[in-house]
């Protein structure tokens, strides 16, 4: 995939297909008029005609439109003037995305990123325009044998076609969209592919390579390390597989040698039927992708290296499946985690919390300006906020603020439940230090309050994502989120303090 900045006169463009907006209410932006003149007024005719519907995203296919050099224009919807924002643009790109990527034209020109949107810059449509259409022409065929799944379809080559100059901030934003884009499709086949192919010594492996690929160091514990380290919660998760888990601790040093690292968390369930608490039969498929967390870092890791972010950046991965099995760990089972902290494991499908504890646990080491956890934790975060946001719980307000910030920035956005010290009451166990379930009230909020538990002696967010990982019915797929959100802080960071 290609992107490419020009100044140019619309009507004059040669592509295979230009992408060029129009409003609801038939007025259209300086680049869509400049196409109406040149074929004598056909846009605005069409227009008032009631050919393009008004909802923002609509489209409509004009092949060539007279006076126009390029073979054809997809005109796309904006909504109404007075509704727009960052949600019509994005619906308006995410619909173009989807038009490129399954029809015939090779290359496009796009004209809508230079449309007016007040609250927003020009770099900030620019990145927004390349990650959509990059990410629209995001496949996963790797899996299916016949050839025509894998023949090459749609736009490979984006110009975003502006009526000013061309500048070196622009031309950033649209290397980083790209990058976000590509972050994005390594998180999407890691979540994509089945747990018999992505097993916890794949992530590794994909790991390793991101890491020579892009000159960062990697190291990779097996079930040794782990033990040596005292991981004793994690590794009770992993007692029930045979396939042999593994520790993953990525360094990205962009920045200042002395600069304190952000630490990611992801976790890393290549897995879950819930152990010997077993889960129910329906769409226990989904269950693969109980890894998200993970894969976001792995993809987050990759955009930024992409980037080149002035930052440093350490990513902990714990991997393991969640088996049931002769040797696997039993409702009512006590584990000493690498805190010292004593957990009675009550259900064992509340897996996610025991790796990430002792990961979490692990990060001390590196004193870090913040740590940021990203799991598909919950079920009850799905039933609370659906599959539109995140959930984000802080031990730290400023932190939270900052990642809702970049979450709106980004259009992966999130949405804060309460910390409260009222709640961790609901983990009392009679047998240790605490239990791993809270009971049926607040799931998200105890599964929370257990991390928080693990991670006082930092700045720490936790975002849970079993809502927004991967989509589910006809749909059914990794989303590749919240790389986007992830991406957006780490950026916000940099630039903020070159650290
Ligand atoms: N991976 C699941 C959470 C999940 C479930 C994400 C469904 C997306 C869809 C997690 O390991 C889990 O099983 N959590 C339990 C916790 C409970 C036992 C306290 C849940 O949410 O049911
Ligand atoms: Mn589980
Ligand atoms: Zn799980």
């Amino acid at each position: 995939m290609e992107f490419t900045i020009k100044t140019a006169a619309p009507e004059k463009f040669r592509a295979g297909i230009l992408v060029a907006a129009a409003y609801a209410d038939g007025v259209l932006p300086a680049a869509t008029a400049a196409l109406d003149k040149a074929s004598d007024g056909r846009i605005a005719a069409l227009l008032k005609r009631g050919d393009l519907d008004e909802k923002a995203g609509s489209t409509l296919l004009l092949p060539e439109l007279p006076g126009v050099a390029a073979e054809r224009v997809l005109l796309v919807s904006l909504g109404k003037r007075d509704d727009f924002g960052d949600k019509p643009y994005r619906d308006a790109l995410g619909a173009a995305a989807k038009a490129l990527a399954s029809g015939a034209a090779k290359d496009a020109g796009v004209l809508i990123a230079d449309v007016d949107l007040e609250t927003r810059s020009l770099p900030w449509r620019l990145q927004q325009a390349a990650r959509i259409l990059a990410d629209g022409a995001y496949r996963f065929d790797a899996l299916k044998s016949g050839k025509d799944a894998r023949k090459e379809r749609g736009a490979r080559k984006f110009a975003l076609v502006i009526a000013g100059k061309v500048s070196t901030a622009l031309e950033t934003a649209v290397q980083r969209g790209q990058a976000i884009a590509e972050g994005m499709a390594l998180a999407k086949d890691l979540g994509n592919l089945p747990g018999n192919v992505c097993t916890p010594s794949h992530l590794a492996h994909t790991a390793t390579e991101l890491g020579k690929q892009f000159k960062f160091d990697v190291e990779v514990l097996d079930r040794d390390g782990i033990e040596k380290l005292g991981m004793g919660s994690f590794l009770s998760v992993a007692r029930g597989s045979h396939e042999p888990p593994r520790f993953i601790v990525m360094h990205y040093k962009g920045g200042k040698a002395k600069a304190k690292p952000i630490v990611l968390v992801g976790k890393g369930i290549t897995f879950d039927t819930g152990g010997i608490s077993l889960k129910p039969g329906a769409e226990m498929d989904e269950m693969k992708f109980d890894m998200c967390g993970a894969a976001s870092v792995l993809g987050t890791f990759k955009a930024i290296a992409r980037m080149g972010l002035p930052i440093n950046v350490v990513g902990l991965i714990p991997a393991t499946e969640n088996m049931p099995g002769g040797r696997a760990t039993k409702p009512g089972d006590v584990v000493t985690s690498m805190s010292g902290q004593t957990i009675e494991v009550l259900n064992t499908d509340a897996e996610g919390r025991l790796i990430l504890c002792d990961a979490l646990t692990y990060a001390e080491r590196f004193k870090p300006a913040c740590v940021i956890d990203i799991a598909t934790l919950t079920g009850a975060c799905v039933i609370a906020l659906g599959k539109i946001p995140s959930g984000l719980l802080a031990n730290d307000d400023d932190l939270a603020a900052e990642i809702l910030k970049r979450g709106t920035e980004s259009g992966d956005r999130a949405w804060q439940l309460p910390l409260w010290e009222e709640y961790q009451e609901l983990l009392k166990s009679n047998f240790a230090d605490m239990g791993n379930i809270g009971g049926r009230y607040a799931g998200t909020i105890t599964a929370a309050c257990f991390l928080a538990r693990f991670t006082k002696a930092y700045k720490w967010a936790h975002l849970d994502i079993a809502g927004t990982a991967w989509l589910s019915g006809d749909a059914k797929g990794a989303t590749g989120r919240p790389v986007p959100l992830l991406s957006e802080f780490l950026i916000g960071r940099a630039e903020a303090k070159g650290s």
